[in-house]
Parts: structure tokens; sequence; C-alpha cells
């Protein structure tokens, strides 16, 4: 087979150059050359025959509706929008060790045990390893099958001979085109392996699930040239200590955004919280000063959070403010708000606060509720249980 040619674009300007350069000659931009594909006369006779597609009638169209494919998990069904949609190219961002091959194994097992084949390549663990998982979650059905691999043109052959109605890549970091000479996970690597994920999924119907690592900056795959390519954008957050999990949906085009699913990993995978209410109070008989309970909404559905402040005489000349799973500039800003409106004096006082549980609050709904906690604390009194605060 004749190596198909590569060539290096600045993705700020467009400049081509044979070789990777550090600086683009052309706009100057540091580090902006990515390897890409030269389309070559076989693909562009593929695109005269993809030309030769039909169009077609609203009408038409709309009399033959979509059959999603549920998985069983309905937190992550309603996530979707009511399950997979076939030929969909879906993503699955998370941080490392947040549970993302969890989950997916879990899925590909689950719609196994419904009937469906499921291919599920893992570029990160051994068959062995997987298997391992696999037995943890339940025990699988012989409708999902697993490899090890990372070559993509290998996969989708064998995935093409199989024909499954779910395919999972996890991830799509450690795939490489061996038509690129950069390494797996470069951005050419990663931008290659998915536009060629994404044809294989329009043209044989057959749903692909990618699992993304997520960098520190919070991108999948660095930039964030994948999103617009896929259909939907997953997110699985956490924190690492905590058993508690969300699944939301960043970007959907089958569905709406507003929709979460609230999980609890536990020793034996994922377990669905349909009801979350209780999952972030602190189970306590006597009551102290400083703890408030309050409502925020997690997409569609309110939870019930407890938000813990401690205020203290500072030891040190300067008070020190600190925040846990709530906006410190937000805190820092409430404080002002209690000294200007309340008269308070927060001079000579430390503020630590803190959403019990790894929640993440991030509603302006729950700030009356950081200053009713801020405020039990300051002057010790608590605040009964039966109470809950938020702003309407
Ligand atoms: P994993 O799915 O490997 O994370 P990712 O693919 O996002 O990197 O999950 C890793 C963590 O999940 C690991 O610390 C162990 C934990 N875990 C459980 O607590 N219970 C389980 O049943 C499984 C399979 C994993
Ligand atoms: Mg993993």
């Amino acid at each position: 087979m004749a190596k198909t040619k590569t060539q290096f674009v600045c993705q700020n300007c467009g400049y081509t150059s044979a070789k990777w350069l550090g600086k683009c000659p052309e706009c100057g931009t540091w580090d902006s050359l990515v390897e890409e594909t030269i389309a070559t006369e076989k693909s562009r006779s593929f695109l005269q025959t993809e030309a030769k597609v039909q169009p077609t009638t609203i009408s038409k169209v709309a009399k033959a509706p979509v059959k999603r494919l549920a998985t069983g998990i309905s937190e992550f069904d309603r996530v979707l929008g009511g399950g997979l949609v076939p030929g969909s190219l879906i993503l699955l961002g998370g941080e490392p060790g947040i549970g993302k091959s969890t989950i997916a194994l879990d899925v590909g097992m689950k719609i196994a045990s419904r009937g469906a084949r499921v291919l599920y390549v893992s570029g990160e663990e051994s068959e062995a390893q997987t298997a391992m998982r696999a037995e943890r979650l339940g025990t699988a059905s012989d409708n999902l099958l697993i490899m090890t691999a990372t070559d993509l043109a290998a996969i989708l052959v064998q995935a093409e001979a199989l024909k499954p109605q779910l395919l999972v890549i996890d991830s799509i970091q450690t795939m490489y085109n061996a038509e690129l000479e950069t390494a797996a996970g470069s951005v050419g690597q990663v931008r290659e392996c998915t536009a060629k994920l994404l044809r294989f999924a329009k043209e044989t119907g057959i749903s692909v699930i990618i699992i993304g690592h997520v960098t520190k900056e919070g991108n999948i795959a660095g930039p964030r040239l994948l999103e617009h390519m896929v259909d939907v954008v997953l997110q699985f957050e956490g924190e690492r200590y905590y058993s508690f999990r969300v699944l939301r949906a960043l970007k959907n085009r089958f569905g709406s955004t507003n929709e979460s699913g609230i999980f609890s990993m536990e020793e034996n995978g994922l377990k669905e919280i349909l009801n979350p209410s209780g999952l972030f109070l602190e189970e306590k008989d006597d009551i102290v000063s400083g703890s408030v309970i309050t409502a925020a909404m997690e997409g569609n559905r309110p939870i019930l959070a407890e938000i813990q402040a401690l205020v203290a005489r500072t030891p040190y000349g300067l008070p020190r403010r600190t925040a846990v799973g709530i906006d410190f500039n937000r805190v820092n800003m409430l404080i002002a708000v209690m000294e200007k409106r309340l008269k308070l004096d927060f001079g000579a006082e430390d503020a630590y606060v803190c959403a019990v549980g790894g929640m993440k609050l991030k509603e302006p709904a729950s700030d009356l509720a950081i200053i009713a906690a801020l405020y039990s604390s300051l002057r010790d009194k608590p605040i009964s249980r039966g109470v809950m605060v938020w702003e309407k």
C-alpha cells in the first residue's frame, strides 16, 4: 500500500509545511502546526460518490422517526435524551480515574444483555483487565466483545465485520492512524481518528462512544477541536475521594443539555441515584452553628445540599478565606456585601466555607445560604435542620 502523504498545517493561518516546525514562519504562532493527511486521488473520487446522495423532503424523513437504543441505565438514557441514536458519535470526557471506562463498559454490558451486539475496544487495558472490571460489574453476555487494540484501521475492519450496534473506543488518546507520523495522542492523531470514526458511524449507522481524557484545563484532548465534530459531548465529573459522580451533556444534537445523571461509585460499579435529595446532607443529631441546608438545581433536578462555614478570629494580621466546592471569589464578594450592608466586621475573622460531600455549587441561588452559614458561624447561632435557605 502506498503511504499517504501528510503535511503540517498551521491551525492559525493555514500555512503548510512538509516538516514539523515549532513556530509558523507565516504568522509567527508557536506550536500551531498539526499533521494532516493530504487528500489523495482515491479520497477525492470517494467525495464524488458522496455527491450522488439524493436530497429528500422533510415530510418523508419525519415519517420514519429514529429508533433510539435504550441502554437500560435510566440516568444515562436521560442525559442522552432517551437512549443512543443509531449512527451517533458520542464523546465521553472526564479526568483520569473518574470512572469513564467503568460507565462505558457498564453501558456496553447492559446493551449486550438486552440482545444487541457491542464491541468494546481498549487501548489502555489488556483484555484480562477489562474482563476483571466486567466481572465486578456483573455477568457479561456473549453479545459483548472486548478487544485490546490501538490501530484504528484494524479496529474499523473488525467493527465492520462484526456489525455491532455500539462501538466503544477507550480512549481516543491511545488510538493512532498509521497514515500519520506523529505519535498517538497528538492533536493531529486525535482529530484524524475522530474524523474516521465520525465517517464510520454515519456510514454504518453504528453508534460510537469515544472516551476522551480531559486535561488539567478542562479541555478534551487539549484543544476543543473534538467538540464540534461529534454529536454529543458528555462530561463525567466528580471528586476523586467522594463516591458521587455527575454525568452532564455539554452538547447534544438529539436532546436537551439541561439533563444530568447522578451516580455513586461503589465497590461493584456505578449505582444510579434516582432520588439524590439526601446525598449531600451530613447525618447528625446535634445542630451546630455554621451549617445550613440549601436546594440547588443539578440540570433539571433540585438537590438538597449542605453548606458549612467556619468563621474564626484570625491569629495573624491578614484574615484567610478558603472555599471548597464553591467559587472562592463569590465567597469573598458575599463577605464584602455582608460587611457593607449588614455592617458586620470580618476584618479580623478567618472564613472557611465548603459544600458537603464533594458537591460543586455553582448556582447563584445558593448565595443566600452561604450568607446564612457565614452569619450563623460568626454569631455562633445554629440554624435548625428543618430550615432550608435559597434565593428566588
Ligand atoms: P475508571 O473507570 O478506570 O476511570 P477512568 O476510565 O475514567 O480513568 O475508574 C477508576 C476508579 O474507579 C478506580 O479508582 C477504581 C474505581 N472503581 C470502583 O470503585 N468500583 C468499580 O466497580 C470499578 C470498576 C472501579
Ligand atoms: Mg479508563
